[in-house]
């Protein structure tokens, strides 16, 4: 009877019930879907998994006018167990079409998944081709810490002659409201961004500028490249009428720098300095992981923080703060060239860059990192302003939930687990244990209990006191 039943259903259909309930592998059916999520400790659904992404190619068009996007995400990924159907993670915008190896594919969306389902299932270990077509208004999302990212529209700065602009910022899930993708810190992949702007107007992405081409309709495409691998929180995209400038370092590393109007006297002064800053930090942590380097000076009131996006982080408005564009090019070695595995290791971000500071300041005649520590545990806020903040309030390597990723202890407290190591082992020893973790995880991802077992091989140190007090501890250390 049963047998009969099951005989009336077309082929795959049987084929897909029998893989369902006896777990087979063979012959053509092979696919399972994909998970909707790779559990991260505070962002469950974001990412995915049945795959990793080799290369994205996001080919976008934005009309500052309108605020409308549209475009083509052309993803490479490669199957890491057989695929019925996986999920890209995106938020808002329409979805006017799929094609996986060349082939429509069928796809519908909940929440901030996309599911495609290829017409064939995925082997494990192929590499697959996904394209997708999209497009709308692309939207600001409000962060658990009520912060914004994702897409946002800027002002013309002091060019009342234009529309203004955009800029896309994507920590930590900010990714999905411009392109679909695998949007988790651990799944890393090089990208090509290519933005079509009206004539007039930036625009500007990661990496190196390829291509400048007007496109003979009123428009220029800009072509951006990133060789380096890059997390998707890291990927921009910025439109506007900026001004450029370009240079290089000292050792040849090239710079670009994008300046919103009426911001340029403000912030000549710390972006002169930028290039000497990467010399500096490729003297401390070791050569700085990417070809090229700068900045952006977003309009004034735009965004509430600065990020270090890949090669070219942003900054809300003209700054004079030379430890702030300090901080962001830290983030390029740690952050950016070692990711965190999971949103849990933000520590291992801003703790490096916050200490980045310091050391940046004691090289410079300025207050050395012990005074700096004292003060922090003194509260004296003549030394540091962040001295009397919430520095305490929980353990860095353990955020009470997703809207602390991004709060002072992660940064200062952070700053300190690492004073605490070097006032352990020593400077010889500190500085090798910095470049060597730089060195050891460049372009890949890191987790804080593999800092924590790396610290401990490389110094000969046992620094379980400075993990259980310091690092993980609920009480105040002192
Ligand atoms: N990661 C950024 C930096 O340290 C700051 C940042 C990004 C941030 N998103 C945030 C700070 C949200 C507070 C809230 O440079
Ligand atoms: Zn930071």
């Amino acid at each position: 009877m049963e047998h009969r039943a099951l005989s009336r259903l077309a082929a795959p259909a049987v084929a897909a019930l029998l893989a369902l309930t006896t777990g087979c592998t063979g012959g053509t059916v092979q696919g399972r879907p994909g998970a909707s999520g790779l559990r991260d400790p505070y962002f469950p659904k974001a990412g995915n998994g049945g795959y990793r992404v080799d290369h994205y190619a996001l080919d976008l068009d934005y009309d500052p006018a309108d605020g409308r996007l549209d475009g083509t995400a052309v993803i490479t990924a490669r199957a890491d167990q057989g695929l019925s159907s996986f999920n890209l993670d995106l938020s808002g915008l329409k979805v006017e079409g799929v094609t996986v190896q060349g082939e429509p594919a069928r796809h519908n969306r909940t929440g901030n998944e996309l599911t495609v389902r290829p017409v064939e299932d995925l082997k494990k270990g192929e590499v697959f081709r996904v394209e997708v077509e999209y497009g709308g208004k692309p939207k600001t999302i409000v962060d658990s810490d009520s912060s914004e990212e994702g897409w946002i529209v800027t002002d013309a700065g002091t060019d009342a002659g234009t529309d203004g602009g955009a800029v896309a910022v994507g920590e930590p899930v900010g990714s999905m409201a411009w392109f679909p993708g695998n949007h988790h810190p651990s799944d890393k992949a090089t990208y090509d961004i290519t933005l079509t702007v009206p004539d007039g107007y930036e625009a500007v992405s990661n990496g190196e500028l390829r291509s400048r081409t007007a496109t003979g309709d009123g428009r220029t495409a800009f072509a951006w490249h990133s060789p380096e691998p890059m997390a998707s929180y890291l990927a921009t995209a910025v439109v506007g009428p900026y001004k450029v400038t370009t240079g290089k370092t000292a050792s040849g590393v090239s710079v670009y720098n994008a300046v919103a109007p009426g911001e340029e006297a403000g912030s000549a002064g710390v972006l002169a300095r930028l290039p000497e800053m990467v010399e500096w930090g490729s003297g401390r942590f070791g050569p700085y992981p990417f070809t090229t380097a700068g900045a952006v000076v977003l309009p004034k009131g735009s965004l509430g923080y600065a990020l270090e996006t890949q090669t070219k982080p942003l900054f809300p408005g003209a700054t004079q703060d030379e430890e702030l564009v300090l901080h962001e090019l830290a983030h390029q070695w740690f952050g950016n060239s070692v990711s965190p595995k999971s949103w849990k290791d933000m520590w291992l971000n801003e703790g490096f860059a916050t200490y980045a500071e310091w050391l940046w300041a004691e090289d410079h005649g300025g207050i050395g990192a012990q005074k700096r520590f004292e003060a922090f545990l003194a509260g004296d806020t003549d030394v540091d302003a962040g001295a009397d903040s919430d520095w305490d309030a929980f353990p860095p390597a353990a955020p009470p939930g997703p809207e602390h990723i991004s709060g002072n202890p992660v940064y200062y407290r952070g700053a300190m687990v690492l004073h605490r190591i070097r006032q352990e082992v020593g400077d010889a020893k500190f500085f090798d244990l910095v470049r060597g973790w730089a060195a050891d995880h460049r372009h890949g991802n890191a987790s804080t209990s593999e800092f924590t077992a790396y610290a401990e091989e490389r110094t000969g140190h046992d620094l379980e006191e400075v993990w259980d007090v310091w690092l993980y501890g609920q009480a105040r250390p002192h």
